[in-house]
């Protein structure tokens, strides 16, 4: 039997959670709304969502009996980032189901590897290579062109990781610069803007996707999400049916993010993906003021294996992420009619650290 048939959880039972980030805390404080209980397990004793849990194991993701103990004192296991090493996944899945499945990682934790995927589905992506010397590196450029971006496979997030070659760069120089063995070179995409879709995949394999979100971007961190995407309702449809393909194909169960490219050129308008996160995502945290449900909510709901809800939004939503310093204006921001300020409870703040974040709604009716 798969993870996701063996688990149907009651009010009262335990959601473990690995990582004690911003997105495990957000996930923590849903999962109690509904009546659950969560156990967080991280590295880091500052962790910000061992603030909202009664129980949390504080070790190594490679501590074998932590992690043992920690998977008998739950019902069923989830993670809010991407990169739980394969052996963590592997020790906890004897024990107890772990959810989205430990098989989707493998994709998702490797850009040649996810790329490759979802190529196979028949989506477009940026034009890519694999590169692991300077000598692919270099057959890669005189096949795809310049500009491009090149990206390590594995570990990249908020724009490290990877580097833009531009004509008159030296090859060698941004490998040397990488460090690393495995890479892949994608085209630049110059696009129109950047759009995500969050989906949820229920146990009985229901998909429902939120509104398409515009993301702007500063400094390689998501700095603004708006919704709906100022996009044709063709195009949202297009970039819905990708989310949701990808959903299928997985076998997902939980929250995804798909971020994507929309671009012009001939036919009109259409998404190219860029990258898919296995979790909630920060461009989906408009949905904790903005909808219904949130998108913590659905990712509970589809891991205790209970029905999904129908997320209808509230309006226009803009979320601005508290990003470093902006932190220090929270009491500003507390005081601006209509806004809902979530701070983090992070420790100091530091440059690209993600803080907090405010939404603001304006209603349907007001429009
Ligand atoms: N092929 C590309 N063409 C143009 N811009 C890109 C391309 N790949 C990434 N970017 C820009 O860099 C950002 C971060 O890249 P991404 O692949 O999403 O990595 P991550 O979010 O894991 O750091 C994207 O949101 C986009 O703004
Ligand atoms: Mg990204």
């Amino acid at each position: 039997m798969t993870a996701s048939g063996r688990v149907k959880l009651k009010p009262g039972d335990t959601i473990g959670i690995l990582g004690g980030g911003q997105l495990g805390r957000m996930l923590a404080m849903a999962a109690a709304r509904l009546g659950l209980r969560c156990q967080v397990f991280s590295p880091d004793p500052d962790s910000p969502a061992f603030d909202v849990v009664l129980n949390a194991t504080c070790a190594e993701y490679a501590d074998v009996e932590a992690l043992e103990l920690f998977a008998n004192d739950v019902d069923v296991i989830t993670y809010e980032f991407e990169n739980v090493p394969a052996a963590t996944a592997m020790v906890l899945d004897a024990r107890r189901p772990v959810l989205p499945a430990q098989k989707i990682l493998e994709t998702t934790q490797d850009r040649l590897i996810e790329k490759d995927f979802v190529k196979r589905l028949g989506i477009g992506t940026a034009d890519y290579a694999d590169v692991s010397s300077v000598e692919s590196l270099q057959s890669a450029i005189a096949r795809i062109g310049l500009p491009a971006v090149i990206k390590t496979r594995r570990f990249g997030y908020d724009g490290k990781g990877q580097a833009i070659i531009r004509e008159g760069d030296d090859p060698a120089q941004v490998w040397e610069d990488l460090g690393t063995k495995s890479a892949i070179l994608e085209a630049f995409v110059p696009y129109e803007r950047e759009v995500s879709v969050i989906a949820a995949r229920g146990a009985d394999g229901t998909v429902e996707c939120y509104d398409v979100t515009e993301n702007e971007h500063r400094d390689h961190i998501l700095k603004f999400s708006r919704v709906p995407a100022a996009i044709s309702d063709e195009l949202a449809a297009q970039a819905r049916a990708v989310a949701e393909k990808i959903a299928h194909a997985l076998d997902y169960v939980g929250v995804l993010g798909v971020e994507l490219f929309v671009v012009g050129g001939n036919g009109g308008p259409h998404v190219l993906v860029n990258e898919i996160a296995p979790r909630v995502h920060n461009s989906g945290h408009w949905t904790l003021d903005g909808a219904s449900v949130s998108q913590f909510e659905q990712h509970i709901r589809a891991i205790a294996g209970w029905p999904l809800a129908k997320p209808v939004r509230h309006g226009e939503v803009t979320m601005t992420n508290l990003i470093g310093d902006d932190i220090l204006d929270y009491e500003q921001w507390l005081t601006v009619p209509g806004a809902t300020v979530h701070l983090y409870g992070k420790g100091p703040p530091r440059p690209g650290r993600k803080m907090g974040h405010v939404t603001e709604v304006v209603p349907a009716s007001k429009k």
